[in-house]
Order: C-alpha cells, then structure tokens, then sequence
C-alpha cells in the first residue's frame, strides 16, 4: 500500500503553482461526448481521477490523446450506450455520461456510481431532472437504464443546489429540443467552467441569478478551453503553510474563487497578501477561534473543511464547524484526536478546542480531502506521521509528496 513518511514540525516556505481543478477538468472531458468533433483540453492535472474519466469517455468510443497538460479527445469509432462499469464503480463523475449518452443515442446503461464514501450521496436529482426531460428510467439494482425517443427541454427545480445534477443536466439540455431551466442550480466556479466551455462549442446558455437556462441544439462543435485553477488545491496548500506558522504562496489561482475560505483565514488573525493570480499566507500565528458553515458557493467549500479543521486543531479556542453539505464527513476526526486534537463530533458539528502540539502516528486516508486534512496534521505534528492509502488523497492531488519538499516539507513516499 503506499504510503507518505512525514518528519513533522518543519516550517513550509515557497511558492506552488496549482493544477487545472479536477471538479472542472471531469465535467470538461465528459462533454465531449456531445460532440464528434475534438475537443482540447489545457491545464488537464495528472490525477487518477482524470485517468479514469478519460478511461470512462474513450471506452465509449472515443480517442484520447494526451500531450503533457492538455488533451485532445477525438472521435474513434460511434459511441455506445454503456461504460465499462469498473471506471463508473471508482468515480462518481463518471455517472456525469448518463445524459449525454442517452441525448446522444437515446438509450443509456451505467452502472451505480462509486467515489469518495462521503455521506449517502445518492444520484436522485440527476434521475429526475432527466425524467422531466422524457428519459424513462429502468433502474436496476446495480445499474440505470434509461430509454428516451427525445430529449426535451424542462422546467426543473433542484431540491437543492447539487454541483453533479446540475452539470448533468446542463449538459444534456445543450442537445435537447427546445428550453431547459434548471431552477436553484450550483454555481460553482467548476459550473461556470463547464457553461463556458459549452458555449464555445455552440451551447446557448444563461445564467439568471436563481436559475440556469439552456437552449437547446441540434449539435454541438469541437472547442478548445483552458480549465479553471484549483481552488481546493490552493486553500490546501495555503493550510499547510498555516498549520506549520510558515510562509507559502500559491500561484496560478482566481483569488476571487477562494472568498469564502480567505474570509475564514482572516476572521482567524491569519495574515496574507493577493494579486491578480496569486495568494500568499505569511506571518502565519496559531488560527481561530472561527465559526464555519459549510454551503454551495459562493460559501465555505465543503471539501476544505477537513484540511480547515486539521489548521484549527493547533488553534487558539474554541472552534466551530457545521457541515451542511455532506453527512459523515468527519471520518478523519478520529485520526486526528488519537494526534492529540480536541475535536468533538455532534451530529453535522464539530467542536474543535485548540490544542498547543499534536504527535506523530500512523493513520489511513478515508477519502481525498480527508487524507489531505491529515497530511496537513503530520506536518504539523511532533515526531513521524505515516499515512496509508496515498492513492485516496491522489485522487485529487498531484504531485503532493514532491510539492510539499519543494515547499520544505520533509516528506517520504513508499509503496
Ligand atoms: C461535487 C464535487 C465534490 C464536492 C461537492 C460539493 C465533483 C467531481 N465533486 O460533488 O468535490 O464536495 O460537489 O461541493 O465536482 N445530493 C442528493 N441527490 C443528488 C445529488 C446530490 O441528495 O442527486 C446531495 C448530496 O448527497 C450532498 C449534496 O446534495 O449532500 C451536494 O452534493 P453534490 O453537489 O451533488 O456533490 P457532487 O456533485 O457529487
């Protein structure tokens, strides 16, 4: 298994440049099964879960032809109706081909999806966005079918904002007839990435303070798009500059996607300094005490809650976080108490009173963000952290161990 060897207690210093996002770079290669043009792909980052999604696409029939950080996805042969179930089994977003697929061909079978076990994270507002559309759904239980003679546009209200439903809808209204609006949808910076890329391939789409219109095509074209930075990278990294009092700045980043966490930073007495495409966390002192709430964007993203709380463990005070998002996303609390953190668990809240050090230990990475939050406590902590099951946290993260050395960190990789 392998594994990341941490020496904690070194200071981060330096600069790090972040990846194109992964929750942008997914949707991104999805869609280009609504087109038989090619698409180009920049700033595509190395992580498995891209590996997969391009896996999940040229399974279905398409040619995918990568070329360091960008990547062209062609045309093979014709698309079929179903992915290999091992891709859609390791990534939720592969469930993201459903609709396409079906305004494609009109038929669709994918399997039940898998991905990071956080809370239930079912799939049902996907389903009922495209039965509103026309799709028939025959759900098995290990896979969806689903049938539609047309894709028509809908009136359709999320119950609430997911991200996943509303890509996937957008996505298949671009090729439906007539008008689809999508009413509470994300707005998400990945989304915003998503709408302009399908713009330039010849989506009509609107976006109205409450609610997302698309008009439909006949056929969309080939583009080329640039994805957005990383915003969940970059707080990452700014985290573990906080959480060693060091000095770290990321590059290549919208600061303006990183709001809400920035607020957080500077509610918590932490100091930094932004430019056009840069953060840097410096002078950093011990953080909190805050109170968090987790939201859709534009609020506090869920996925650096856990990295936020492994920050706050080493705080001032008493801290508190209330994850609205996800249920059970607290798996790695357990890990970082037995570090000697402090962290209550009451129902969808953590209580976090601030501790002076934690200690090394051997720990396992529960999923992406989780396993980054203990990454982040190792570096932190006194003596040797070991943490198992890297290929989670490599899911979303490229590169760690090394950009972590380069940032001073004495960190090891073994399998
Ligand atoms: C995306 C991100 C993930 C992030 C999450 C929330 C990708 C690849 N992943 O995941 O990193 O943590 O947004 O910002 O972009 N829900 C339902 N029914 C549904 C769909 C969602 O009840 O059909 C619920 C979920 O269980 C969850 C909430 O809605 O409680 C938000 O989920 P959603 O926004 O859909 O997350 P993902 O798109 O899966």
């Amino acid at each position: 298994m392998e594994h990341l060897v941490i020496e904690g207690g070194r200071r981060l210093e330096g600069k790090v440049a972040i990846d194109g996002a992964k929750n942008a770079a997914l949707p991104a290669c999805v869609a280009s099964l609504l087109t038989d043009e090619p698409l180009i792909l920049h700033h595509i980052p190395d992580l498995r879960d891209v590996t997969t999604v391009l896996a999940t696409v040229s399974s279905l029939g398409k040619r995918v032809i990568p070329r360091g950080e960008t990547v062209e996805i062609a045309r093979e042969r014709p698309l079929v109706e179903k992915p290999e179930a091992r891709y859609v089994e390791q990534m939720r977003a592969s469930f993201l081909v459903l609709g396409p697929l079906l305004a494609r061909l009109g038929r669709a079978i994918v399997p039940l999806p898998g991905g990071c076990t956080i809370g239930r994270r079912p799939v049902d507002f996907h389903l009922q966005g495209l039965q509103a559309m026309g799709a028939r759904v025959e759900e098995a239980t290990d896979a969806v079918s689903l049938r539609a003679e047309k894709i028509r546009g809908a009136e359709i209200e999320l119950p609430y904002p997911s991200v996943g439903a509303t890509e996937h809808l957008i996505m298949t209204a671009a090729l439906a007839e007539g008008e689809t609006r999508i009413k509470n949808p994300a707005r998400e910076p990945e989304v915003m990435d998503l709408i302009e890329l399908l713009r330039k391939m010849g989506a009509e789409i609107e976006v109205e303070t409450h609610a997302i219109r698309v008009a439909g095509k006949d056929r969309l074209r080939g583009a080329e798009h640039t994805i957005i930075p990383d915003r969940l990278e970059a707080g990452t990294y700014l985290l573990a500059g906080a959480i060693t009092g060091g000095d770290v700045a990321v590059h290549r980043v919208v600061p303006e996607h990183l709001r809400a966490f920035l607020d957080v930073l500077r509610e918590a007495g932490l100091s930094f300094s932004a430019g056009d495409d840069w953060v840097r966390l410096s002078g950093a002192s011990r953080p909190g005490p805050v109170r968090v709430v987790t939201a859709p964007y534009p609020g506090f993203p869920t996925d650096l809650q856990p990295p936020l709380v492994a920050a706050l463990s080493l705080g001032r005070g008493e801290s508190r976080i209330d994850e609205k998002v996800f249920d059970r996303r607290f798996d790695y609390v357990p890990s970082l108490n037995r570090m000697g953190a402090r962290i209550e668990i009451r129902g969808d809240t953590l209580e976090i009173r601030g501790v002076a050090a934690l200690t090394g230990t051997t720990v396992a990475a529960p999923d992406i963000r989780a396993g980054a939050a203990l990454v982040l406590a190792g570096l932190a902590a006194r003596g040797r952290t070991t943490v198992y099951q890297m290929e989670k946290i490599e899911r979303g993260y490229s590169a760690m161990d090394e950009k972590l050395r380069v940032l001073g960190g004495q960190v090891e990789r073994s399998a």
